[in-house]
């Protein structure tokens, strides 16, 4: 367990400009003063990000997200009280307090305040907001485990371990525009829950790039990973020596390995599970990986966002 000492040391940190990877409740995220440029500089280096994919800013109080924002929207208001803290990153107008740097130049920022205390308090004791990308390399799978960030990613000044996440995939991202509000990212928070609070815009969920790093391939194991309907699809030869993760597939004993992300067919329990799943499986002596789709509704469009990238490019 984390205690105070440890917040205090790593708030110092990135108070002084360094680097911490932190539990969130979605994904680790690796951290910097979102105020401080040469700080967050740092962040694209040892991600080997591109620099038009901005950050989102994680937030601890309503006044934080004042000093990011001279332009609150009341609706803004009305997700920040039903979802925060929680998995949901919010797109509104910069102040000019953000440095450019952080949202790619971009006259937008995004923001969240996450449901886990690790990650309150380290905000709260750094006195700042702290911008933070999911802590893996870029195009590479997000970490849900603080070893995950150990081993994938060198120059963090300091990794808190807060134990394995609650919520497995990355936080949902709307923007508000002209037209309201529209899904740049979905995630666990669906738009039909979204919906109960303020209005989407026409095409809730469209189709193509939206968020700057919304792109194709994304969340790559560093195994082919191939998507089927059924385990069916798999011609015998090629099961021998992979892996396969069912949904609601039987078991299948010809396959070298079958884990099944959620056995009760939860996707909740799905999403939790399923990056864990593929860090395990990189390390095995397998050729490939097969994921079963998942049913493309509510937290499957979530699943299913991420389990296409994954293996985006790659067929049977
Ligand atoms: O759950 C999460 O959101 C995790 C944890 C650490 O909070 N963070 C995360 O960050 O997934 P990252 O950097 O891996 O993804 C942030 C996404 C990117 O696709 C980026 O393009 C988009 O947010 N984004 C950031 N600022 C934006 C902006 N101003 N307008 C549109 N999209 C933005
Ligand atoms: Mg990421």
């Amino acid at each position: 367990m984390i205690d105070h000492l440890e917040i205090e040391k790593a708030a110092q940190l990135i108070q002084k400009g360094e680097l911490v990877a932190f539990p969130t409740e979605t994904v680790y995220g690796l951290g910097a003063n979102a105020l401080d440029a040469y700080a967050v500089a740092k962040i694209f280096e040892i991600k080997e990000r591109p620099s038009f994919d901005p950050l989102i800013a994680h937030i601890a109080s309503l006044d934080m997200l004042k000093l990011l924002s001279d332009d609150i929207d009341s609706r803004v208001y009305k997700l920040a009280e039903a979802f925060w803290p929680g998995p949901l990153t919010i797109v509104i107008p910069r102040s000019k307090n953000v440095p450019d740097i952080v949202c790619s130049g971009l006259p937008t920022v995004a923001v969240r305040m996450p449901d886990h205390k690790v990650a309150l308090a380290l905000i709260k004791k750094a006195n700042c907001p702290i911008a933070a990308p999911s802590a893996n390399k870029f195009g590479k799978l997000s970490p849900t485990q603080a070893q995950h960030v150990l081993k994938n990613l060198q120059g963090v000044s300091m990794v808190l371990d807060g134990g394995p996440v609650k919520v497995g995939i990355e936080s949902t991202i709307i923007k508000l525009d002209d037209t309201g509000f529209r899904i740049l990212r979905p995630g666990i928070i669906t738009a039909e829950e979204i919906i109960q609070v303020v209005p989407l815009s026409d095409e809730a969920l469209q189709e193509g790039i939206l968020a700057p790093g919304m792109v194709k391939s994304h969340y790559s194991p560093e195994l082919r990973t191939v998507l089927v309907s059924s385990s069916n699809d798999i011609p015998h030869e090629l099961k021998r020596n992979s892996a396969y993760l069912p949904f609601d597939d039987d078991a299948d004993s010809e396959f070298k390995i079958v884990i099944r992300p959620a056995e009760d067919l939860d996707l909740r329990k799905y999403a939790t599970s399923i990056f864990s799943i593929l860090h395990e499986l990189q390390e095995s002596d397998i050729d490939c990986i097969y994921i079963q789709t998942v049913p493309k509704t509510g937290i499957g469009i979530a699943i299913m966002d991420r389990l296409e990238k994954a293996a985006y490019r790659h067929t049977i």
